[in-house]
This record gives structure tokens, C-alpha cells and sequence, in this order.
């Protein structure tokens, strides 16, 4: 049987299977609150051993897109109550990806009006958030100059995180998983070459990666280390992350940091596909050795990439995203050997009911190609 169907023991959490549904952004939370149709879309995908949610931002300031949901105001949270009661009802498991887009927003997303915050005040060179444009219009538009956290504010951010955290698990969620990858807040204090702080937020390696493990410790105090994970992007180039020199010794100094704390997993993001960087196999390698718990891989993965990785002892469990958007039943799939559909790009991130819950199981396609054909 292929490694990727066996069930997998997360720490105390049991998975049905090694594949990871990858958390997607799709922006159909219209008022930024999940909805009959985000729970209908997650059930259909609760065949997945693990689900992670689209990044959910933990408040106001943290949000960098229109129509993203949200996981800071009662509606939001009565809401996804509704989606982690349909993936359990069909025997699903799902964390929830709390996210602060830092420097990645725009004025007109912020209260007043104000700049977004980041580690320093550098914008994002050739970098769209979704916002309303100055003609009030929505759309994508380049994000704004944000403004220097103060050094006591990064505290306020973590404080941010936890709040979101323990209502997630309110909400229902198995889980949390901090979105620390693709040039977001954590990235804009992990990357050397953007963070220029001289307080114990800038710097040495640790200090640059000091916010980072703030949050997984003040997370894990109140939620309990094995129900948090943590996203990372290593190499990543997303939004203007630039090289810097010591760019491996971080990540595998944060890959030992985190080892000794026991966490649900650690998720590398490998864009590769993306951007043309990323994470090479070499790499991953030292990063496994660094890191002892639980791994997640995701990036341009098929069946076959994903079994090899599990095989080597590369990873633990395999992610997919966008063939988790156009077959729901991905897992099902897998097992049988049936073909995958093909995704339809234009209604990745927009196009209301459109492109979103509306890709049918393998057996849905087959019903409808006999009753065409009748
Ligand atoms: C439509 C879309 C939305 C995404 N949104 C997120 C997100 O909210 N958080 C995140 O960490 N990654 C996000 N990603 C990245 C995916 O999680 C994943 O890493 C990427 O798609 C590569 O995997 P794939 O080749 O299997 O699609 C998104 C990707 C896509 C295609």
C-alpha cells in the first residue's frame, strides 16, 4: 500500500493518512467570516489525514487581503465552529493557520488608516496585498510603507497569536499552526537582510528569531505544545525576501530551537515551484537531522514525490494544495489510482461559488460522463 495511506500518530493526534491538505487563501469570506460555503468546502476535503486552514488573520492589523477570513471576533469564531464540527463529523482533523501578514497590508485595511507594521520600515518592492484602491474600489494593489514595531509592541503581536489560538481551540480546531513562512511578519524578522533592529529583536541569529519562538512558547503555555505547529519557508522569496548571509545557520538554528520543544510538526513550504528557490533536497536533509519532531512537506508534490519523500525518511507527511482544490476526494484518488482534474487557476483567489466547492468527487465525475452519455 502506498506509505502516504497509513495512518500516522501526530503526537498524540491521530491521522487517518500522511496527506496534508495545505492551507489556501481563497478569498470567499465576504464579510471575513466563514460561511455556509467554507464549511461545505472543508467538509468535502475532511478525507484528507490533516487539513490545515487558509491563513486566518488573528486581527485587523494582521490583515492583508479583502474577503480572508478572520479568527479574532465572535462571528468569525462561531463560524469556523460550524467548519471543524463538519471535517470531525466526517471523521476529519484540522488546525487552524493563524496569520499576521506584517508589512504585507495596505493603509486602507488598517484602522485609520494607519501604516502596517513589520520589523522595520521597509515596504515590499513589487508586492500586492488585496485592498481598496483610491478610488474605493477592491483590488490588488502594492503594499504600503508600514511603519518600525517599537520594541514593547512585538509582545502585543504574540499576545495577538494566543488570544486567536485559545479561541481556535474554542473554536474546535485539533490545532494551530503559525503561518511563520512566505515573507509574512515572522519572515520580516527571521531575514537578515530586511531586519535591521538593534534591539533584541534584530541582529544575531537569536534575536532574529526571537519573536518567532516567543510566540511558539506563549502558544504552547496556553494551548499545549503538542497542538501547535509552525509554518516556515526556508529560502522562500515571496514578497520580496531577499538572500542574506546567514541564511541556512537560521533556519537550522530554528530547526534545533524548535526540536526541543515538542511540537505538533514543523511544515516547510518549499516554493521552488513558485519562484524558482527553495528548499533542495540537501537541505532538507540537514533540516531533518535538525529537527526531531514531526514534518510536514509541501511544494509541487504528485503521489509518487510524496510516497519517495515518506519512503526516504525525508518527511513524515506529505502537503498538497492545489490538487486538493479541484479534487476534494485527493486521498480517494490516490488509493484507487484514479486520474486527478486539472485546477482552474482563474478562480483560485476570486469568482464567488465558482471554482470553490463546486469540483465534484471522482464518483460525482463518473455519474455525470454516463448520465451525458444516456
Ligand atoms: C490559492 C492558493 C492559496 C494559498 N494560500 C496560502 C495560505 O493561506 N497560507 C500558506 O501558508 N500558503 C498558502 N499557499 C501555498 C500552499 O499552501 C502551498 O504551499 C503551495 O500551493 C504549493 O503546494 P502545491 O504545489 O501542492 O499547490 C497558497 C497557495 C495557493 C495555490
Amino acid at each position: 500500500m502506498s506509505p502516504l495511506l497509513n495512518s500516522y500518530d501526530m503526537g498524540g493526534i491521530p491521522l487517518a493518512n500522511r496527506v496534508v491538505m495545505a492551507p489556501m487563501t481563497r478569498c470567499r469570506a465576504k464579510s471575513m467570516v466563514p460561511d455556509a460555503q467554507t464549511v461545505l468546502y472543508y467538509r468535502q476535503r475532511a478525507g484528507a489525514g490533516l487539513i490545515i486552514s487558509e491563513g486566518s488573520q488573528i486581527s485587523a492589523e494582521g490583515t492583508g487581503y479583502l474577503y480572508t477570513p478572520g479568527i479574532y471576533t465572535p462571528e468569525q469564531i462561531d463560524g469556523w465552529k460550524k467548519v471543524t464540527k463538519a471535517v470531525h463529523d466526517e471523521g476529519g482533523k484540522m488546525f487552524v493557520q493563524l496569520w499576521h501578514v506584517g508589512r504585507m497590508s495596505h493603509v486602507s485595511l488598517q484602522k485609520n488608516g494607519a501604516a502596517p507594521v513589520s520589523s522595520v520600515a521597509v515596504a515590499a518592492q513589487n508586492s500586492n496585498c488585496y485592498a481598496y484602491g483610491e478610488n474605493g474600489e477592491p483590488g490588488p494593489i502594492q503594499a504600503s510603507e508600514p511603519r518600525a514595531l517599537e520594541t514593547r509592541e512585538v509582545a502585543g503581536i504574540t499576545s495577538d497569536f494566543v488570544t486567536a489560538g485559545v479561541e481556535a481551540m474554542r473554536a474546535g480546531f485539533d490545532g494551530v499552526e503559525i503561518h511563520g513562512a512566505n515573507g509574512y511578519i515572522f519572515d520580516q524578522f527571521a531575514n537578515g537582510a530586511l531586519n535591521t533592529r538593534v534591539d533584541q529583536y534584530g541582529g544575531s541569529t537569536m534575536n532574529r528569531l526571537r519573536f518567532t519562538l516567543e510566540t511558539v512558547d506563549a502558544l504552547a503555555r496556553e494551548v499545549g505544545n503538542s497542538r501547535v505547529g509552525i509554518r516556515l519557508s526556508p529560502f522562500g522569496r515571496l514578497y520580496d525576501m531577499q538572500p542574506f548571509d546567514d541564511e541556512e545557520n537560521t533556519w537550522l538554528t530554528l530547526a534545533n530551537e524548535l526540536s526541543k520543544r515538542d511540537l505538533a510538526y514543523v511544515h516547510l513550504s518549499d516554493q521552488t515551484a513558485f519562484t524558482g528557490a527553495g528548499i533542495g533536497r540537501e537541505f532538507l536533509g540537514r533540516f531533518r537531522d535538525a529537527y526531531e519532531g514531526t514534518l510536514i512537506l509541501t511544494g509541487a508534490l504528485d503521489q509518487d514525490a510524496g510516497e519517495e519523500l515518506v519512503e526516504l525518511g525525508l518527511t513524515d507527511l506529505a502537503g498538497f494544495g492545489r490538487p486538493f482544490v479541484s479534487n476534494p476526494d485527493l486521498v480517494e484518488r490516490f488509493r484507487n489510482g484514479w486520474p486527478l482534474s486539472p485546477v482552474d487557476m482563474p478562480t483560485l483567489y476570486t469568482g464567488g461559488e465558482k471554482g470553490y466547492a463546486d469540483y465534484p468527487a471522482y464518483s460525482e465525475q463518473l455519474e455525470s460522463t454516463s448520465a451525458d452519455s444516456d
